[in-house]
C-alpha cells in the first residue's frame, strides 16, 4: 500500500544497480533495536532480515513462515473495500505518480501476454490496458477480497473478461503461479513482492512464467537515501499511518504492518543480486521519491 511520498521528493533518481554506488551507500538505518510493533517510534528500525528469511517475519514480529500467508491475507482481506481510498489518503495521491511512472516503464505493447502478479484491486492491470489495449492482461492476487474489489471496479468501468477484450482476475499465490512456464512476456509486481513469504521462489517463478528475453518490473517501497528524507518519512510512517488507518479503515494493525513489512524488505542493490541469482540479467533498480519507493527491472534469460 504506497504511503507517504513527499511531494518534495516526487523525482525519480538514478539507482543503476552498479553496487557501492554513493548515492546507495550510506543506506542502512539499522541500530539493532529490538522486534516489537506497536509504538515503535521513528528511527528505531529493526536489522533487515538475512536474506530467504523473510517469511520468518510479519512485520517486526517473528513468526513461524507457515502462518505469514494467512496473516497476510487476513490484512489484505480486512482493508479490501478501503484499500483504494486509503491508498490515496496515505499517498496524498502519489501512488498514482509512481504506478504512471511504473507502466511507463514496462512500456507494454500490443499482442503482448502480460501478468500482474499481487495485482489487488488492478491499479496495475487498468494502465497496462490502457496503454496496450490489444494486450492480454492477467492478474493474480493470493486475497480474494482484492480481487472481487478489482473486478468489480473492472465491471463498473465496462471491462469484461479478456476474451472479449477484458482483463482476467486470478486467485493464487506469487510462489506458485497457476501459470505454464514461458507463456507471459512480461512479469509486474506492484507493492507485492514484500508481502510473499518467500522472495525468491516468487522470482524463480516469475522466471518459470516468463519467456526467454520476457521482462521482469517490481515496484516496492524500499530503502530512502536522502537522510533528512528518511527521518520525515520514519516520522509520518510510525506516528501517523497507523492512526489513519484506525480513522479511515478502522483498522491499525494491518497499517502497523504496511510500515513494519517495508522496513524488512531488501534494499535496492540487496534485491538487486536475488533478482540476478533468480536467472534475470540486466538487472536495474530506479529510486522514486528519494528511495521511498524503486523500480526493479531485469530481462529472464
Ligand atoms: C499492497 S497490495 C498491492 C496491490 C496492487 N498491486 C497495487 O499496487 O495497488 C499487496 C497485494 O499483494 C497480495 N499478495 C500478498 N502476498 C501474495 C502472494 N504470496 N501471492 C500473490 N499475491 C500476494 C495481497 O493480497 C495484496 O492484494
Amino acid at each position: 500500500m504506497p504511503a507517504g511520498g513527499a511531494p518534495s521528493g516526487l523525482l525519480p533518481t538514478g539507482a543503476g544497480c552498479g553496487y557501492g554506488a554513493g548515492i546507495m551507500s550510506d543506506a542502512r538505518i539499522d541500530n539493532g533495536a529490538p522486534s516489537g510493533a506497536a509504538g515503535q517510534s521513528a528511527g528505531t528500525n529493526p536489522p533487515r532480515p538475512p536474506a530467504g528469511e523473510e517469511g520468518r517475519f510479519f512485520g517486526f514480529r517473528e513468526i513461524d513462515p507457515t502462518e505469514k500467508a494467512p496473516l497476510v491475507q487476513g490484512v489484505f482481506g480486512s482493508v479490501a473495500s478501503k484499500y483504494d481510498v486509503m491508498n490515496d489518503l496515505m499517498s496524498m495521491g502519489v501512488h498514482r505518480l509512481w504506478k504512471d511512472m511504473f507502466v511507463d516503464h514496462v512500456n507494454p505493447r500490443a499482442g503482448e501476454a502480460l501478468l500482474d502478479v499481487a495485482g489487488g484491486t488492478g491499479d496495475i492491470a487498468f494502465r497496462l490496458k490502457k496503454k496496450a489495449p490489444d494486450a492480454a492482461v492477467t492478474v493474480c492476487d493470493l486475497t480474494e477480497a482484492m480481487v472481487r474489489v478489482g473486478r468489480d471496479r473492472a465491471i463498473d468501468q465496462g471491462q469484461v473478461q479478456r476474451e472479449a477484450g477484458g482483463i482476467d482476475w486470478t486467485v493464487g499465490n506469487a510462489e506458485t503461479l497457476p501459470f505454464t512456464s514461458r507463456s507471459m512476456d512480461a512479469y509486474t509486481i506492484a507493492f507485492g513482492l514484500r508481502n510473499v513469504t518467500h522472495i525468491d521462489k516468487a522470482l524463480a517463478e516469475a522466471r518459470r512464467v516468463l519467456k526467454p528475453g520476457g521482462r521482469f518490473f517490481c515496484l516496492e517501497f524500499s530503502h530512502v537515501v536522502i537522510p533528512v528524507l528518511r527521518d520525515l518519512y520514519d516520522a509520518y510512517s510510525f506516528n501517523l499511518l497507523p492512526k489513519l488507518g484506525q480513522m479511515v479503515a478502522g483498522d491499525r494493525d494491518s497499517y502497523q504492518y504496511l510500515v513494519e513489512s517495508i522496513r524488512r524488505f531488501p534494499e535496492q542493490q540487496a534485491l538487486c543480486r536475488r533478482i540476478e541469482a533468480a536467472g534475470f540479467t540486466q538487472v536495474k533498480a530506479r529510486n522514486l521519491s528519494g528511495g521511498i519507493a524503486c523500480i526493479h527491472s531485469g530481462w529472464r534469460i
